[in-house]
């Protein structure tokens, strides 16, 4: 029988810490549950001691989910892992996993502890956190720029305390593939207790190697747990992409020679999902979930294709969950069908008037659109949870008018709290006058730092998919909007955008 390889999947803890994806508790569920069918085999759900949120989000996930395991970060002290323990006390199965900086740099300039200091620590925090859950991950955060001495130290001691994974992050994506791989492997041998633990890689992708780092880790130093997140996202120029580490060991199983638990054909669902909630879109070329990934453009490849699919295609579009854009629902569907696609979609609303409210949208986009996709409910259901929050603006209605020559003007009508704000404003186009339009009747002081336009599906008639990306007083928000009008589009992101930047629930980010 082959050995498995665990997937880790941190996107709602490490992807969430890149700028602007901080999630909702309801949008983390929602991925959560993909991920859930996605059969992950760990979820981390995010940091409970970091904010309110956090845990809230860790606490929803944790009775929500059957199959995965939940586990929760905790920096090594006692009250992050008492509060990631209570955070997860409903999961079937859960795991803390705790870190503490283990490279000179970060133990002398960042922690201001001896080494003495930080062995100590690792130990009581390992200790401690085994009173909780016997499923106990230990992290020596910067490790691929530590001393080989001092990793042999910590870890063997953590493994006596009971650490059942030993996670080698390369915080900083500094690692090459071959030393990275070595590194792993001189520790598994020098360490006497290393086959105590699962070995685990954890890499960011800053020179671009964080897959070929992980697969070195799997393949040089026989780590069997990736951690990794949806679309590579998190901090900087991301982790380890999720959908590359599985197809790579999938596709190349004669090299690997390792089994998954994955579903690989919810993959692209889970790219879709993830990328819709945090406006992060997926850049065409991107392996395996880009629109291109599988288009083939030359005559050349196509005349291949055509005659045998293996002569350009080394893996099958629909094995991960791509499919030719399918109609789904029309103007004529009616509730029965609308929740049933829903429910296969995976998408659970909370009450019999989440459903209600859900319907009218959709009638009213089929009104306008004729063909309804999957890629549009997941738009209009993520509408219906900014509408749910009573604080927010809410959009209601806008009129542009634009002309070449002309100054383009726009006057939008959007509500709070029953009360009702109508503004109207010029700008150099009917996005800017849009915006400026708002901004006069509620300024914000927020920098636009990213404004971008997806088609949610193929066509001139798709929706078009809005991210605008607000920075305030060093926070950062990407606020979504979806609507055939990419104006309306444009000012349904705005809104949303500055919705976030006013949630009082403030992240704490302790690795910065
Ligand atoms: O990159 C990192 O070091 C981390 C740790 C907390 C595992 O995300
Ligand atoms: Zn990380």
């Amino acid at each position: 029988m082959a050995e498995k390889l665990i997937i880790f999947d941190t996107t709602l803890r490490d992807g969430e810490q890149s700028p602007g994806a901080s999630m909702t508790r309801d949008e983390k569920i929602r991925i959560a549950r993909q991920l859930e069918r996605l059969k992950v085999d760990v979820i981390e759900a995010g940091f409970a001691a970091a904010s309110p949120g956090d845990f809230e989000s860790i606490k929803a996930i944790a009775s929500v989910i059957k199959d995965s395991t939940i586990c929760s970060l905790s920096r090594a002290n006692e009250r992050d892992i008492a509060r990631a323990a209570e955070a997860l006390q409903a999961a079937q199965r859960k795991r803390i996993h705790t870190f503490i900086a283990t490279s000179p740099l970060h133990m002398e300039k960042k922690l201001r502890m001896s080494p003495d200091q930080v062995l100590v620590q690792a130990i009581q925090a390992v200790r401690y956190a085994r009173q909780f859950t016997e499923d106990v991950e230990f992290s020596p955060e910067d490790g691929s720029r530590s001393e080989m001495d001092f990793l042999c130290r910590v870890i063997e001691a953590v493994i006596r305390e009971g650490a059942t994974t030993i996670n080698f992050a390369d915080t900083v994506g500094y690692a090459v593939p071959e030393l990275y791989g070595n590194m792993i492997k001189t520790l598994r041998e020098r360490i006497p207790n290393s086959d105590k633990a699962v070995w685990s890689v954890h890499c960011h992708n800053d020179l671009g190697m964080a897959v070929a780092n992980s697969l070195a880790g799997v393949m040089i130093g026989g780590a069997r747990q990736v951690e990794c997140t949806i679309n590579g996202l998190g901090e900087r120029a991301g982790n380890t992409a999720l959908e590359e580490i599985v197809m790579a060991v999938r596709t190349r199983k004669d090299h690997f020679g390792l089994e998954l638990g994955i579903d690989t054909s919810q993959i692209v669902p889970a790219s879709k999902l993830v990328s819709q909630i945090t406006g992060f879109a997926v850049q065409p070329n991107k392996a395996v979930v880009g629109a291109n990934a599988f288009a083939h453009a030359s005559g050349i490849h196509q005349d291949g294709i055509l005659k045998a699919r293996d002569t350009y295609e080394i893996m099958r579009a629909e094995d991960v969950g791509w499919s030719a854009n399918k109609i789904v629902l029309g103007k004529l569907s009616g509730r029965n069908a609308f929740r049933q696609r829903l429910e296969e979609l995976g998408i659970t609303l909370g009450s019999e008037a989440d459903v209600n409210a859900a319907f009218s949208r959709f009638k009213e986009l089929a009104d306008r659109k004729a063909e309804i996709f999957d890629e549009d409910i997941l738009a209009l259901v993520s509408d219906g949870e900014q509408a749910n929050e009573v604080d927010a603006f809410h959009f209601v209605s806008l009129s542009q008018r634009s002309e070449t020559g002309e100054l383009p003007s726009a006057k939008i009508v959007f509500s709070r709290a029953g009360e009702e704000y109508i503004s109207e404003a010029t700008g150099n186009g009917p996005v800017d006058a849009i915006v400026n339009a708002i901004e006069a009747k509620v300024p914000s002081g927020a920098e636009l730092l990213l404004f971008s336009v997806n088609a949610i599906t193929t066509g001139t008639q798709s929706q078009g998919e809005v991210t605008m990306r607000l920075s305030k007083a060093g926070r950062i928000v990407n606020g979504t909007g979806a609507d055939p009008d990419i104006v309306v589009a444009s000012a349904k992101a705005y809104l949303s955008a500055l919705n976030k930047l006013q949630s009082k629930t403030e992240k704490l980010n302790p690795q910065i």
